[in-house]
C-alpha cells in the first residue's frame, strides 16, 4: 500500500470524504466496463497514478481471492487497484474462522469458492464439486450433465467417486458456505438438502443439529452482460430453502451476508478511512473524520436500501446503467441523487468536494 500511494500529491483539495462503487451494473457489465468507469476512476489518481481520494469496490459478487480480483479488475480498469479496496460478498466470512477453523466445510459457487476460503484460512475445505464426487449417485441427473464430460472425475459419463484427503464417510460437514453465484442448481440443491438434513452425513439418515449455512449475499437480481437482469444468489436462496421445508422439518436455519447489511457499510467506513491514513500520512497532512461517504450503486433494494439501513455518513447515488433504469427516482428506496453514469456520478462528488 505504501508504495502505491507514496507519490500521492494533495493540492488544496479537501479530503475528507471517500467513495464506495458497486460494481456489476456500475462499473462492468459482465466484464466489460461501462458508464465510463475507467476514466471515472482516474479522476481519483494523480498525474504520476497515485491514489490521492479513499475509495473501494463493494460488490455482492465474488468467487476469487480479493488478490486476485484486484489484479483482475487492474487490468480491466487500467488503474492500480489494491486487495484492500476489493469488498466481496463473501469477504466477512474470514470473521467466522474461529468457528471452523479446523472443521469440514463445503463451499458453493462458481470461480474458486474452496480457494477462497483456504485463502481466509478454513484449513478443511472442500468445494461441493469435490464433495459430490466423493459419493456414488448422489446426483441422479450426472450423466444427462454434458458439460461435466471434459472433467477428470468421469468415466463413461459417470462420476467416479473421489478420494479426498477426509473422510466425508465419517467426518460431519460443520457448515456450507455459499461463497458465489452457484452453477448447477439441481445438484447444489440436492447436495445441500443432503448435507443439511442429514447433519453433515448425507446418505446417513436424519440428524441434528442442521450444519450451519452462509450466505454470501442475497440478491434476488444482478445486472450481468445479458439485457435483462439475471437471477443471483437470493434466487438460489428462495429456491433451496422453499424445497428443504417441504421435505424437511424444522424450517432451514442460515445467515446471509453481504449489501444492504449495515455491517458491510461499517466495514468499508473503516477500510475506507486506512486508505485515507495512508494517503494523508504521506503528506504528513492531518487525518480527518470522513464527513461523506458516497455509495454508487444501481441495485435500490441493495446498494440504497443499505445506505438507508446505515445513515451517516453514507450519501447514496443510483446510476442507470444497471438493475434501475428509470426516470426520476426509486419510490421505494429513493436514491439522494439519481445520475445516469458512474462517471457523471464522480464529477459531481469532485465538483462538490472541490
Ligand atoms: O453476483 C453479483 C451480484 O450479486 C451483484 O454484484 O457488484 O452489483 O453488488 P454487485
Ligand atoms: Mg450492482
Amino acid at each position: 500500500i505504501a508504495r502505491s500511494l507514496s507519490n500521492a500529491t494533495l493540492q488544496s483539495e479537501r479530503y475528507d470524504f471517500g467513495i464506495a462503487f458497486d460494481i456489476d451494473g456500475v462499473i462492468l457489465r459482465g466484464r466489460t466496463p461501462i458508464g465510463g468507469s475507467p476514466e471515472a476512476l482516474r479522476k481519483l489518481y494523480d498525474d504520476s497514478g497515485s491514489l490521492r481520494i479513499p475509495y473501494l469496490f463493494l460488490t455482492n459478487g465474488g468467487g476469487i481471492p480479493e488478490s486476485r480480483r484486484a489484479q483482475e479488475l487492474t487490468r480491466i480498469l487500467g488503474v492500480d487497484i489494491l486487495p484492500l479496496q476489493v469488498v466481496q460478498g463473501h469477504s466477512p466470512f474470514k470473521n467466522l474462522l474461529n468457528r471452523y477453523e479446523n472443521e469440514l466445510i463445503v463451499t458453493v459457487g462458481k470461480g474458486e469458492p474452496a480457494t477462497v476460503m483456504s485463502e481466509y484460512g478454513f484449513r478443511k475445505t472442500l468445494s461441493i464439486d469435490e464433495y459430490s464426487s466423493c459419493f456414488n449417485d448422489i446426483d441422479p441427473l450426472a450423466p444427462y450433465k454434458h458439460w461435466f464430460t471434459e472433467q477428470p472425475f468421469l468415466k463413461n459419463n459417470r462420476p467416479e467417486v473421489m478420494q479426498t484427503k477426509y473422510n466425508v464417510l465419517s467426518d460431519k460437514v460443520k457448515a456450507a458456505f455459499v461463497v458465489s453465484d452457484p452453477v448447477d442448481w439441481s445438484r447444489d440443491i440436492q447436495v445441500l438438502c443432503d448435507i443439511l438434513q442429514s447433519g453433515g452425513l448425507p446418505g446417513k439418515g436424519v440428524g441434528d443439529p442442521q450444519p450451519a449455512l452462509y450466505f454470501a449475499a442475497d440478491d434476488l437480481e444482478y445486472q450481468a452482460a445479458f439485457p435483462c437482469e439475471r437471477l443471483g444468489m437470493g434466487a438460489f436462496r428462495i429456491a433451496l430453502e422453499s424445497i428443504y421445508n417441504r421435505i424437511h422439518h424444522p424450517p432451514l436455519k442460515y445467515t446471509s451476508y453481504g449489501k444492504p447489511n449495515p455491517s458491510v457499510f461499517k466495514n468499508a467506513e473503516v477500510i475506507l478511512k486506512q486508505l485515507q491514513s495512508y494517503i494523508l500520512e504521506k503528506q504528513e497532512e492531518e487525518i480527518h473524520e470522513l464527513e461523506t461517504i458516497y455509495m454508487i450503486g444501481d441495485n435500490p433494494s441493495v446498494d440504497i436500501n443499505g445506505v438507508q439501513q446505515t445513515g451517516k455518513p453514507w450519501f447514496s447515488i443510483l446510476t442507470r446503467t444497471g438493475v434501475f433504469r428509470e426516470n426520476g427516482n426509486h419510490a421505494q428506496f429513493p436514491a439522494d441523487l439519481v445520475i445516469d453514469t458512474v462517471e457523471e456520478a464522480v464529477d459531481y462528488i469532485l465538483r462538490k468536494e472541490s
